[in-house]
């Protein structure tokens, strides 16, 4: 799953030096940032035009914060690579305001010309970034709550409870639509029913990520046990 994710970035970039990428946190990345960085190592990437920015980062921790996403991209990829630092966008999680924040996020990301590539993980509860279930699709970056299982599911990088953030700031529906292309990686038996919702099931809500059997270019790569319910040709509401 990590390698075929990597070859697709890859070759985005090759294609595509000065690329802009989306890209996620969370465990279900970290083999693909490593390939990455390997294939880096050997000579046949180079990231110095490449752009990046991340879908969401929790509110209230510093880029110190080794919980932070900021501190998990610097060292699951960027201190790895060539890229440039002033070509790393993250939401900023202790801006004083918010909102503005969040549009000057969403402004940036259209003066590059919008996102190329999208990486994508899945939420247990389909989320995608840090859209929640909820009775409306959230457009553009914006601050969230994060649902409880989300909140139960991020306590296992934290010491207690407590520590785990509650809201973080993330990409909306429509920017992760705006990719050109979208690459979403599930992995392991927890992921399987919000893989066959996303795929099979209703456009709603609900389901954030089901909003992508609209998008005119996804690969969606699975290894088996996130693919298992898919295989069943079933339907799942
Ligand atoms: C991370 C993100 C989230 C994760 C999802 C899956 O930037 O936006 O949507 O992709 O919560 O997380 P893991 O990979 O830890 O299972």
């Amino acid at each position: 799953m990590s390698k075929q994710a990597a070859a697709l970035i890859a070759l985005q970039i090759k294609r595509k030096p000065d690329s802009v990428l989306g890209l996620a946190t969370g465990d279900t990345p970290l083999l693909m940032y490593q390939e990455l960085v390997r294939i880096y190592q050997k000579g046949e990437l180079d990231f110095s035009k490449v752009k990046t920015f991340n879908l969401d980062e929790y509110l209230g921790l510093e880029k110190e914060d080794p919980q932070s996403y900021f501190y998990y991209m610097k060292e699951q990829l960027f201190r790895h690579i060539n890229i440039q630092p002033e070509n790393i966008n993250i939401p900023n999680g202790m801006a004083q305001d918010r909102n503005l924040e969040c549009s000057s996020y969403e402004a940036k990301i259209k003066e590059t010309g919008g996102i190329d590539l999208q990486v994508l993980g899945i939420g247990v509860n389909g989320h995608i970034g840090f859209n929640e279930p909820d009775k409306n699709f959230e457009a553009l970056t914006h601050v969230v709550s994060l649902d409880e299982k989300t909140i139960i599911s991020n306590a296992r990088f934290f010491e207690s409870m407590k520590e785990v953030p509650t809201k973080a700031i993330s990409m909306g529906i429509k920017t992760i639509f705006h990719a050109k292309k979208v690459v979403l990686l599930a992995n392991g038996e927890t992921k399987a029913k919000a893989v066959a919702k996303m795929v099979r099931g209703k456009i709603i809500p609900k389901v954030p990520a089901s909003i992508l059997q609209l998008h005119k270019d996804v690969t969606i790569v699975v290894d088996q046990e996130a693919g298992q319910l898919l295989q069943k040709n079933e339907i799942h509401r």
